[in-house]
């Protein structure tokens, strides 16, 4: 099954449109996650500790961590963040922070060295900005790099479109345009 990260928050979202667009070439089942409607909390005080609690009596099973489950179980994921602040938006992290659970998305080996847990072999990372993206490290670049340290997943494909909120912009154009780049390149 793919598991969609559905990380938009506005109602008529450009990103959300791509990521739709990326889930139809792709053709496959999938279960959609709204970021919007689980409001994941940081980790503060008592939710690190409970958490500290639950990995400490082994309880991997605890509702707790049923999206970092859902995540390590998922075939194939498809993320879809706008680009907030130089990267994306906070929903996102809150995510992360749910989903890095040792013992479920990844492990540790003696040496210390992270290796994954996860069963798929590929993420898509869809984004749009309202100007230009200018270090792609900072947003999906980092999303990357969890997936290669932390999840045991290899294979990475990003689109992003760029310059929506530039006064005059073809805001169908620059969509029509990458959506036109996921059909050449997205391999399904
Ligand atoms: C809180 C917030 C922060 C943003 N930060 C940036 C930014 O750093 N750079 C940029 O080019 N656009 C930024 N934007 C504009 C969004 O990237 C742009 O509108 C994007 O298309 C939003 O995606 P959506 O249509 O899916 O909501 C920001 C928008 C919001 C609401």
């Amino acid at each position: 099954m793919v598991l969609f990260i559905n990380a938009c928050a506005r109602s008529d979202s450009r990103t959300l449109r791509l990521g739709r667009h990326v889930l139809r070439r792709l053709g496959k089942d999938y279960e959609e996650l709204v970021l919007d409607r689980e409001r994941i909390q940081p980790l503060y005080s008592e939710r690190l500790a409970a958490r500290d609690a639950l990995i400490g009596a082994g309880k991997l099973d605890d509702e707790f961590f049923k999206y970092a489950r859902q995540f390590a179980e998922a075939d194939e994921i498809v993320v879809a963040v706008p680009y907030w602040d130089l990267s994306f938006s906070a929903v996102l992290k809150n995510y992360i922070e749910a989903i890095n659970v040792i013992g479920i998305t990844f492990s540790y080996s003696d040496m210390g060295v992270p290796g994954g847990l996860c069963r798929a072999k590929r993420l898509i990372y869809v984004t749009t900005a309202g100007g230009q993206i200018y270090n792609d490290e900072l947003g999906f670049g980092y999303i990357k790099t969890l997936c290669r340290t932390f999840y045991g997943i290899g294979e990475l494909e990003y689109f992003k479109a760029e310059g929506l909120d530039v006064a005059g912009a073809d805001v169908e154009g620059i969509l029509c345009a990458a959506e036109a780049e996921i059909d050449e390149k997205l391999t399904v």
